[in-house]
């Protein structure tokens, strides 16, 4: 059987994390975050996480090369086995051209594009505001989306923090690298036949519903390259 694979695209801001960590219990299959994975790489201070970092600070992309690599290692873990959820990948045509090499016959393919307005995601603090929690990568916002306790994880109790590159002058800066680099795979996955697109502007709840009333669908199907899948 084939796998089923969702791929979310939008902003900085607009919501991927959010909402991959709501569905993927839902779909029973695991969120893959590429931002979660290189902050865990920094974190340890690996060799790939010192070269990421410096990117990472500077509100620009890491190189294909690592991104691909870590997508690659991770898609191939058993839990991956039956579909996943990719939040933050594939970011440029490059990769997602890399990406295809990686799908089977029969994979279903969806690729759902977060709709949001960068003036309104700053005015409603989504990433001035954003909580994050450094133990289980749950989301939190201090204006919308408060924890129970002050500052502590409700999933995992650890103390939350603001993530270094939720400052306003990075934060413009990765709006610019997502209009630069990222949305030129809108047009990539229309080509395709299998973009979607959920009004990211919505409450949180309403957009889980949009995404999930898409993927249950089941009729988008992409074939490999190697398939002439176009
Ligand atoms: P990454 O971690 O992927 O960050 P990002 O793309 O900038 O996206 P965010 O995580 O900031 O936003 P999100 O859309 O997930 O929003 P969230 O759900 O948290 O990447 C970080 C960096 O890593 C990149 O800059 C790059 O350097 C590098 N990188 C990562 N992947 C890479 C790749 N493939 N190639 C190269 N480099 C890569 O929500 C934000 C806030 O809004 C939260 O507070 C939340 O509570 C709130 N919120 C969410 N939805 C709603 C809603 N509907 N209404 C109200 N509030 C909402």
């Amino acid at each position: 059987m084939g796998r089923k694979i969702l791929i979310l695209l939008g902003h900085p801001g607009a919501g991927k994390g959010t909402q991959a960590r709501l569905i993927r219990h839902r779909l029973q299959i695991p969120q893959i975050s590429t931002g979660d994975m290189l902050r865990e790489a920094i974190a340890n201070k690996t060799p790939f996480g010192c070269e990421a970092k410096s990117k990472m600070d500077a509100g620009e992309l890491v190189s294909d090369a690592i991104v691909n690599g870590i997508v690659a290692d991770r898609i191939k873990r058993p839990d991956c086995n039956k579909g996943f959820i990719l939040d933050g990948y594939p970011r440029t045509v490059s990769q997602a051209e890399t990406f295809r090499t990686h799908m089977n016959d029969g994979d279903h393919l969806s690729v759902i594009e977060i709709g949001a307005d960068s003036d309104r995601l700053r005015k409603e603090k989504r990433l001035i505001g954003r909580l994050m929690c450094p133990g289980c990568s749950e989301i939190y916002n201090q204006y919308s989306r408060v924890p129970q306790n002050d500052q502590i994880c409700d999933v995992c109790g650890k103390g939350l923090v603001h993530r270094s590159d939720d400052r306003e002058d990075l934060i413009l800066e990765r709006f610019r690298t997502y209009r630069e680099e990222t949305y030129p795979l809108v047009q990539f996955y229309q080509n395709l036949g299998v973009y979607h697109q959920v009004d990211g502007m919505k409450p949180i709840h309403e957009v889980t519903k949009e995404i999930l009333d898409i993927v249950d669908q089941k009729k988008k199907v992409l074939m490999p390259v190697a398939n002439g899948g176009k």
